[in-house]
């Protein structure tokens, strides 16, 4: 039965850009593939906890040596290896926070990413199709003024590439602050049409998978 791990991390519900376009591709998906499962991990409605020492130790440590908090830090990553794994397709709703990415998505990847299981010289979700939603207010395309500080694909494309031999495709929702920031009045069509795209992408991108 195909598997489509979806992740959101905006923590706005029905203004979410992110979330919108990241639904539309689940819903082409869910279309394509009606015996499906999807796993929602929300990031916003239920936030991990920052990887700390007692997970990033336990790996490193015999199961009968554990204690009761490596444990625990384990079982939670472990549930979180399953689930990239487990897909056959990822979507993540990445908004651009602070020309990065959200913490929250930070700390999923932080778990998620153990060399010699998920990352290393034979990642276990390799191959793994990811489309990744990153909706920002402005817009750091080649030859703007703010290329330069664009963190969210540049980073993302690196560590889901580079870490988790994941095959990697960007959505890219752009201005969608310009109709309550005057400073962009200008990029109000603009922004329409850039979320147009991204939602036909997203069915696209969503359906071409199914080949
Ligand atoms: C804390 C915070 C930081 C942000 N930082 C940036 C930024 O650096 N660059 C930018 O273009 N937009 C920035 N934005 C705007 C968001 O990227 C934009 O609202 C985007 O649509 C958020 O995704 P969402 O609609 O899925 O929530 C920021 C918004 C917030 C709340």
């Amino acid at each position: 039965m195909p598997v489509l791990l979806h992740i959101d991390s905006s923590p706005f519900a029905e203004s979410s850009v992110s979330r919108e376009v990241s639904a539309a591709f689940r819903a082409a998906w869910q279309a394509q593939h009606p015996d499906g499962t999807v796993i929602h991990r929300d990031l916003a409605a239920e936030p991990l906890p920052h990887l700390d020492a007692a997970g990033i130790s336990a790996a490193f440590v015999p199961a009968d040596q554990r204690s009761p908090e490596q444990a625990a830090a384990l079982a939670l990553r472990e549930q979180l290896f399953t689930e990239l794994e487990q897909a056959d397709a990822v979507v993540i709703g990445a908004p651009m926070y602070n020309f990065t990415i959200p913490s929250s998505l930070k700390a999923w990847l932080d778990h998620v990413i153990l060399m010699g299981r998920t990352a290393g010289d034979a990642p276990s979700a390799a191959g793994t199709p990811v489309t990744v939603v990153s909706s920002r207010g402005g817009s750091y395309g080649p030859g703007t003024p703010r290329e330069s500080f664009e963190f969210v694909t540049t980073y993302l494309e690196k560590v889901l590439t580079g870490m988790l031999g994941l095959d990697v495709d960007f959505i890219v929702p752009e201005f969608t602050l310009a109709s309550v920031n005057p400073a962009l009045a200008e990029f109000v069509e603009t922004a329409k049409a850039s979320k147009a795209k991204a939602l036909q992408d997203a069915e696209q991108k969503a359906k071409a998978l199914a080949v």
